[in-house]
């Protein structure tokens, strides 16, 4: 099961005199359980484009299928979970747990078993149980981002679309941010980033689309993102370079520092074998 987007074009106050192309005969895939970077300029369609995954804007020509199914379909509303760019204006409740909880007790979840399941969310957000009774307006901005993406993982989704969601996180929650985004790769959850960050992101990405002018300029591996367009590469993955050109056996597909280290001790481990041998 998959997302195909197939020659999508939009427009914004199309008819008008101010028409304006959003996005121009746009086409990818995405894969079940795959993590897809979308990036590109500010105004390049990226927001345009994810809300047309979640159904909320309808192409003017061309297609949005995910699993076989027309994007706008109610079928899928809960199998696809939108963080805003804005998700400040996702928020709603008068506390944590009303907001976190609407989803799943709106699917009929009550009781003890929705208690579990805002806790699980919380948690996977990297928040505490302890907010659970605060007005999520009482939190910092960072943290209210993460309310609301409990708010989205608490709907189990199958495809999780974060639109620009490291803007405005201090430090503690980039890293909440991530280590979530650690706990789903992996998991059958398909996750689309949007981000101009490219870097963040790039130790999980599986594929690169980059939008210009809303038109897709390239889509592809990682790999083959950081061959033919990404310049510089990043610093970790130069030095893991550096140190394969003194002779280290170390790949240089690394794109994170934790990844480096792993593939370091992996090196150094494999040199003790030998040695011994
Ligand atoms: N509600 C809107 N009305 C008119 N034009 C819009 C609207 N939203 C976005 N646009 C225009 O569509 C283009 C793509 O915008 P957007 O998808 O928000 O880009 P990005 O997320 O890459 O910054 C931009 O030129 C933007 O100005
Ligand atoms: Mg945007």
């Amino acid at each position: 099961m998959s997302v195909e987007v197939a020659d999508v074009s939009f427009f914004y106050n199309k008819g008008t005199s101010l028409e304006k192309k959003a996005l121009d005969k746009v086409s990818f895939s995405i894969a079940k359980g795959e993590f897809i970077l979308i990036t590109g300029e500010v105004g390049s369609g990226k927001s345009t484009l994810v809300r047309h995954l979640n159904g909320l804007l309808k192409p003017h020509s061309g297609s949005v299928r995910i699993n076989g199914i027309d994007s706008t379909s109610k079928k899928l509303r809960s199998k696809i979970g939108l963080l805003m760019q804005y998700p400040q204006r996702q928020l709603f409740g008068k506390t944590v747990f009303e907001d976190v909880s609407f989803g799943p007790s709106n699917f009929g979840l009550k009781d003890e078993e929705l208690n579990e399941r805002v806790s699980a969310s919380l948690t996977l957000a990297g928040l505490s149980h302890d907010i659970a009774d605060l007005s999520p307006f009482s939190l910092s901005g960072g943290q209210m981002r993460l309310v609301a993406l409990a708010g989205v993982l608490s709907m189990r989704p199958e495809y999780l679309i974060l639109d620009e969601p490291t803007s405005g996180l201090d430090p503690e929650n980039r890293a909440s941010l991530f280590s979530t985004l650690s706990h789903l790769k992996g998991r059958r959850i398909s996750v689309i980033v949007v981000s101009h960050q490219i870097y963040d992101f790039l130790p999980f990405a599986d594929k690169i689309l980059l939008l210009k002018n809303g038109c897709v300029d390239f889509i592809g591996s990682r790999d083959e993102y950081l061959q033919s367009i990404a310049s510089p590469i990043p610093e970790i993955t130069s030095f893991m370079k550096e140190l394969q050109k003194c002779g280290f056996e170390v790949t240089s597909n690394i794109y994170s520092v934790d990844d480096a280290f792993n593939e370091i001790i992996r090196a150094l481990g494999s040199n003790g074998v030998n040695e011994n041998e």
